[in-house]
């Protein structure tokens, strides 16, 4: 029996897989994020544990004997995120998220200092990433730095208070801008730009690789019959490519969650920095994924629910199964900023087109197509870096939308597919992570695809109404700065 936890930014989702793959329970606690400022976006790292012991003391009161047998766990989490600890290893400050965007001028300093930033990494400084946050806090609240004695990811930290070791695995690091991705490991002209040094980071193991030990008071507490084996784990994207069987060259796939990506398995770095496409350590030896990311998909149509007062599934009910033309208002998703292609946090979205006949239909359709749109960003910039898509899997919230997945197939001009939902995901991936650590299978007997429930097939015409469209889209972009 296997566990695969996954500290997402919305939930904590926990699933309990059996070893024929099945998973056997799943359970998940919602975690709020704050903002104390517009563009900020924190969270109590306090929660990360509470939530994550929710779903482990229920799971016990649901699935005893089941999760009695657990031997392995993986950790799959929301990346970048910066996570101060004092020299007792408490928090020092709340948590600095992914989609924070206070730290664009600590990126410009950052190049400045290090100018083999974007070769060593394969990304460009972003305020998303982890390295520019620490240059952000020494300016402005130097005493919280100064009593900074370990830099943790968040999935790390949940991976200390559970064993007791700080450990980072090399996918999630290479969100922090610490790494060199090429070698996977610390580079120290990356963490001497930042005033840190090897010091302040977790030791560093493959995705699939031992980590640690689950502490024996919590095995106890958790009826285990063992100390589970804890992998080093993945972050949310790549545990989500292994959930998928995304471990191969050609193995493309989106995901359509709080955040939205486009995401390519390579066997060699194949890195666009100056286009914001993402490079990241697989959570497989060997392999990195080269990646489009944009920083709202899922929560755009959430953010739409909540204004219409309505919930999602009333929105896209007003759609119908398939787009039969693009929507006359065209909406830029950029809520939070966005990354792929424009590395503007201070950008904000956009409806543009309405008139007295908009109905709810058309905005709802919009907002679909603006986040497929961002996607295309993603697959050219891809497309300059030598990555073709021929076809994609599509995992998150949002593939449950048939509607969304057609307008994708159309926009994106590729087949896409889905699965049918439950034994995807980076939860699933994780805990599949957690397997390759204690059986030491072949990653691929471990990691296979799932069956594909659906596929969307571009039709023609779309196709072509959806091209057209698609540079208009792009001339409403103004960058604030
Ligand atoms: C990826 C990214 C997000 C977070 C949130 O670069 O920032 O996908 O991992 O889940």
């Amino acid at each position: 029996m296997y566990l695969g936890i996954d500290l997402g930014t919305s939930a904590v989702k926990t699933v309990l897989v059996d070893h024929a793959q099945h998973v056997i329970a799943s359970e998940s606690r919602s975690l709020a994020t704050v903002s104390p400022q517009p563009g900020y976006s924190e969270q109590d790292p306090a929660q990360w544990i509470d939530a994550t012991f929710a779903t482990l003391d229920a799971l016990k009161a649901s699935h005893a004997d089941a999760l009695a047998a657990v031997e392995g766990i993986g950790l799959s989490g929301q990346m970048h995120g910066a996570t101060l600890l004092d020299a007792s290893s408490k928090p020092l400050r709340p948590c600095i998220l992914w989609n924070d965007g206070r730290s664009a001028s600590e990126c410009r300093i950052l190049e400045q200092r290090w100018p083999a930033l974007r070769a060593v990494t394969g990304n460009k400084a972003m305020p998303g990433f982890t390295a520019p946050k620490l240059l952000w806090i020494a300016a402005h609240e130097p005493e919280i730095f100064a009593a900074t004695r370990l830099v943790l990811l968040p999935k790390a930290y949940l991976r200390l208070v559970l064993s007791g070791e700080a450990v980072e695995d090399v996918s999630d690091a290479s969100g922090s801008l610490w790494l060199d991705a090429a070698r996977r490991d610390w580079s120290d002209a990356a963490l001497a730009a930042t005033g840190l040094s090897r010091e302040h980071m977790p030791r560093l193991v493959e995705g699939c690789a031992p980590a640690t030990r689950l502490r024996s008071e919590l095995a106890r507490r958790w009826g285990m019959r063992g100390q589970p084996m804890i992998a080093g784990g993945a972050g949310d994207n790549p545990a989500g490519a292994v959930g998928i069987g995304a471990i191969r060259p050609g193995a493309a796939f989106v995901s359509l969650g709080t955040s939205g990506a486009l995401m390519a398995p390579t066997d060699r770095i194949a890195a666009n920095p100056d286009r914001v496409v993402h490079t990241f350590c697989h959570a497989i030896p060997g392999m990195w994924i080269q990646a489009g990311a944009i920083l709202s998909a899922a929560s755009c149509l959430a953010w739409l629910a909540r204004l219409f007062g309505a919930t999602e599934a009333e929105l896209l009910a007003l759609l119908g199964a398939r787009p039969r033309a693009p929507s006359p208002v065209s909406f830029l998703p950029y809520l939070a900023g966005e990354r792929t292609p424009h590395d503007d946090p201070v950008v904000r979205g956009m409806l543009d087109g309405l008139s007295h006949g908009t109905d709810r239909a058309a905005i709802v359709q919009a907002v679909l197509e603006g986040v497929a749109f961002a996607l295309a960003d993603c697959r050219d910039a891809l497309a300059d870096a030598g990555i073709g898509i021929a076809e994609a899997d599509v995992i998150g919230g949002g593939s449950r939308s048939a509607f969304w997945l057609s307008v994708l197939a159309n926009v994106l001009n590729v087949p896409v597919h889905r699965f049918a939902g439950g034994e995807t995901g980076a939860a699933f991936g994780a805990a599949r992570l957690g397997r390759l650590a204690v059986t030491g299978e072949a990653i691929g007997d471990v990691c296979m695809r799932p069956q594909r429930i659906e596929t969307f097939e571009p039709d023609a015409a779309l196709v072509d109404a959806y091209a057209e469209r698609l540079p208009a889209w792009r001339e409403l972009y103004r960058p604030r700065h």
